[in-house]
């Protein structure tokens, strides 16, 4: 199977603040941006893989910043690393200001995707080849992050996590 890069499996969602989709502060309600953020990250999974994909995880998802009602929101999701069945996808949420059109970052997340067969069993994915700066920090962490995110599921032992260890030692 050959490798992509994430610019291969970068998805971007374009989309406005509408009333039905805030909070009682006229904030973006954070439900509402996870599912934007899920729907991105699983066309993303997609298409590195060409497969049928479900959401693994969420593992990681920053609020850092409200949303206000009627504000454009642009998510943008890339597969940052694969493994053997599942893929780590990186979320940058972009806001844009409406008299300049400058984008400042409000959120980011991470999930994780597996690819599956038609019968719901995990099936296999080609490797990541990161291209930028960015790319290769991220494809450099996610290790890291999947054996944090399988500890804390309880489906490793704490000694398997060697990547985690290795930030202590
Ligand atoms: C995700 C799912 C396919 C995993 O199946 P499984 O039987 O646990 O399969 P495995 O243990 O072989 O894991 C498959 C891969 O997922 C990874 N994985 C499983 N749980 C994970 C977690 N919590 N965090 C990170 N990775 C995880 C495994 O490490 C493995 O990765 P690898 O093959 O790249 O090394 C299965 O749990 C499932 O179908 N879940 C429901 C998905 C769904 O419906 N999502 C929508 C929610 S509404």
């Amino acid at each position: 199977m050959q490798a992509k890069t994430p610019e291969q499996s970068k998805t971007i969602m374009t989309d406005m603040v509408l009333p039905g989709e805030t909070n009682p502060l006229n904030n973006l309600f954070g439900g509402e941006l996870l599912a934007r953020m899920d729907r991105a990250a699983s066309i993303s999974a997609r298409r590195h893989s060409r497969r049928i994909v479900v959401t693994a995880s969420v593992n990681h998802v920053a609020f850092n910043r409200a949303v206000p009602l009627g504000s454009v929101v642009t998510v943008e999701a890339k597969v940052s690393r694969a493994f053997k069945t599942s893929m780590e996808i990186f979320i940058d949420v972009w806001v844009e200001d409406r008299e300049s059109g400058a984008k400042t970052k409000a959120n980011e997340a991470i999930y994780t995707f597996v690819a599956v067969d038609e019968t719901g069993r995990p099936i296999s994915v080609p490797e990541v080849t990161p291209e930028t700066d960015l790319e290769k920090e991220r494809y450099d962490a996610a290790l890291r992050r999947k054996q944090l995110s399988l500890l804390l599921a309880g489906k490793i032992k704490p000694h398997e996590a060697t990547e985690l260890k290795a930030l202590f030692e």
